[in-house]
């Protein structure tokens, strides 16, 4: 069998490790930055980007501890991601985007829209994560493996050592099968137990009956600004959805200003590996309907 490896990326310096990072599309139209989550890279929008780049400058980092970014010796918090994630765009002097995310992505973009809207252009988001006031609202079939994620001893047995976010949940919350050369890339990033620590980190910083308090109070500011917020909103859904049914993500955009939601068909949680051409398409349309090329011109120095 032939494994094929990704591309090597190009990487900048942040807070004294580094951070890689996909390109494409003309430098001199407005930035759309693509926000991915756990466990995956800029990867998972190998099949999106080169659709949205005819109309925008596309942007995809890896956050820090994933992909081909480093893995320098932090607790992988949430927080941690948010700081590296504002030094990667203070390098690259990105001041405002489009900015399309997934996950943990989408958590770092309510952030980050939250603390700066006027970054925001407009936000596509799926499977995005959401103060869960109890554990009932978390997917059903999820839940269990989710609460040992989170008990101690166990979740780093599951995730450090048996490697479970990427043997496990990654294949069973996508549709289709990954391909052999597919996982491969997903695993390159987590050679060892230690490699998998930024994986482990996620589910236990998932918002979820109040723990952990600082994330949780966190999100539950970001997603008040949101629903304050002006800027367009795109929200793509899937059946059944993992974090968000098509009925959260309904009753969800009935309570933002300007949000259009896209069913997507079945769907589990990595949608971008199951609709990347209608996610792809979709995003350069709404970027051409907002009027891309209108605003302000942004020289990168990546
Ligand atoms: C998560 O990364 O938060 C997640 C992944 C798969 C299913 C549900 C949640």
């Amino acid at each position: 069998m032939t494994v094929l490896s990704d591309v090597a990326l190009p990487h900048v310096k942040v807070l004294g490790s580094t951070m890689a990072y996909r390109e494409a599309g003309n430098p001199e139209a407005p930035v759309a930055l693509f926000l991915h989550g756990n466990p995956t890279s800029s990867y998972i929008w190998r099949n999106i980007i080169p659709l949205v780049a005819p109309v925008a400058h596309c942007i995809a980092p890896d956050l820090i501890g994933f992909g081909q970014s480093g893995k320098p010796d932090i607790e992988y918090r949430f927080t941690d991601h948010v700081r590296y994630l504002d030094a990667f765009l203070d390098n690259a002097g990105i001041s405002s985007a489009y900015v399309i995310a997934q996950d943990w992505g989408t958590a770092l973009a309510f952030h980050l829209a939250a603390r700066r809207p006027e970054f925001i252009r407009g936000l596509a988001f799926m499977e995005f994560t959401w103060p869960m006031p109890t554990w009932d609202d978390f997917h059903a079939d999820a839940r269990e493996i989710f609460q040992k994620f989170r008990t101690p001893g166990v979740g780093e047995q599951m995730i450090l050592e048996d490697n479970a976010f990427v043997e496990q949940v990654l294949p069973a919350a996508t549709v289709r099968k990954l391909t052999d050369d597919e996982m491969s890339v997903y695993r390159a990033p987590f050679p060892t137990p230690e490699s998998r620590r930024p994986t482990w980190r996620f589910p236990n910083e998932l918002p979820i009956a109040g723990e952990p308090a600082d994330v949780y109070s966190i999100l539950e500011e970001a997603h008040r600004a949101l629903e304050e917020s002006a800027y367009p909103k795109l929200l793509f859904t899937a059946n059944p959805g993992a974090l968000v049914s098509p009925n959260i993500a309904e009753k969800f955009a009935d309570r933002l200003q300007d949000c259009r939601v896209v069913e997507l068909g079945d769907g589990i949680h990595y949608l971008q590996e199951d609709h990347p051409e209608v996610i792809g398409n979709t995003v350069n349309e709404w970027i051409v309907g907002l009027g891309a090329g209108s605003g302000p011109k942004q020289r990168l120095t990546l």
